[in-house]
């Protein structure tokens, strides 16, 4: 039995095969490293087989899978501000990277594949708590933020429907805003992280100002990646064939909330300067997980728990931002 991870040196890919491998699984990971590191799998390297390739290269993903039992496909430019500036390869990646990877595994009988989508494939859900049955939508196809939710809605229906043949299980999962130490940068808890920290120099008494985006009332669920891992590790385990299982932590906050608590991170208080927001941001985020817990799973680790060492992280690693893919 040998796992084939694509995305394996990213944030989520990493803490998987770590995890795996801490379970005694075979694992080979398949990373071009556009925006992942093998440091990340520092404790776990000399125990995996890495694999340097680039997922849009279909012959390269079919020699990597050759010899695996089971792909979960984790490969994608993830990260807000590319959505704005490489729309197209944000596209590119997505859906080359799906149609490499299911011929892949026809290619070398591999019949087991587990595919990441995102909430963002929802976009503005009907419902919150949302659930799986939430329709998929592209609310507007020029504005480039949405490259990566249509890469995701079409992955989710190539994975689904050419999984119908060939495949015995193939299962949909869609991560829900999970954060942690060594997430990338080009995300919101790592973007306040740094500016809180910046503020907290800039103004050393007193309430700390600190402008976030939009009016603070957006709310998102964040989920730590120890508890996200735990939740992948279930659906890989159990989830049935043709299912799609979101993953995440129901304890939704405002983005005002998420702002006090970084800034309370620092022993400080903020005052908090609202702004413009984005267009095409969503108001309201937070899964329901009702399939994932008729599974076993239940997050274990709430944000004011697990949100100061990762702070921390970002405090004591910015130099590496300079490293960032661009
Ligand atoms: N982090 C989240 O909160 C979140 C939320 C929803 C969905 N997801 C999805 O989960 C998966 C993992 O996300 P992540 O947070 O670990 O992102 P990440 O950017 O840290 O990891 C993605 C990995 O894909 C690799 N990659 C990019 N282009 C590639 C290419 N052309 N060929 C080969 N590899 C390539 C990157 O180098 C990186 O290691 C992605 O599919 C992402 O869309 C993540």
């Amino acid at each position: 039995m040998t796992t084939l991870v694509t995305g394996g040196t990213g944030f989520l890919g990493a803490a998987l095969v770590d995890r795996l491998v801490g379970l005694g699984r075979k694992v080979r990971v398949l990373d071009n490293n556009w925006r992942g590191n093998p440091r990340r799998l520092g404790g776990v390297l000399d125990r995996v087989e890495m694999v340097e390739a680039d997922i849009r290269d279909a012959a390269a993903v079919a020699r990597a899978a050759k010899g695996c039992t089971q792909v979960v496909h984790m490969a994608s430019v993830n990260g807000t501000a590319y959505f704005y500036s490489q729309p197209e390869l944000v596209l590119d990646v997505g859906i080359r990277g799906i149609l490499a990877v299911v011929d892949a595994c026809r290619a070398n009988g591999i019949g087991d594949l587990v595919v990441a989508s995102s909430s963002e494939a929802y976009q503005t859900p009907p419902k919150v708590p949302t659930d799986e049955t939430a329709p998929l939508v592209i609310p507007d196809p020029l504005n480039p933020r949405y490259s990566y939710g249509g890469q995701k809605l079409a992955s989710e229906l190539i994975a689904l429907n050419y999984g119908r043949t060939g495949f015995s299980r193939v299962a949909v999962f869609r991560p829900h805003n999970v954060y942690g130490a060594d997430m990338g940068f080009e995300h919101v808890v790592p973007e306040l992280a740094l500016r809180a920290d910046d503020a907290v120099k800039a103004q050393p008494s007193g309430k700390v100002r600190f402008p976030i985006q939009g009016d603070g009332r957006q709310t998102r669920a964040f989920v730590h990646v120890d508890d996200f891992t735990t939740g992948l590790v279930t659906v890989i385990d159990k989830a049935p064939h043709l299912s799609i299982t979101h993953i995440g932590n129901p304890e939704e906050l405002t983005i005002a909330d998420v702002a006090r608590r970084i800034v309370g991170c620092f022993g400080r208080e903020a005052d908090l300067a609202f702004g413009a927001s984005p267009a095409g941001q969503t108001q309201r985020r937070c899964p329901d997980i009702g399939k994932l817990r008729a599974m076993g799973f239940e997050p274990k680790i709430p944000f004011a728990e697990g949100i100061a060492p990762v702070v921390d992280w970002y405090v004591k690693n910015r130099h590496l931002k300079s490293q960032e893919a661009s």
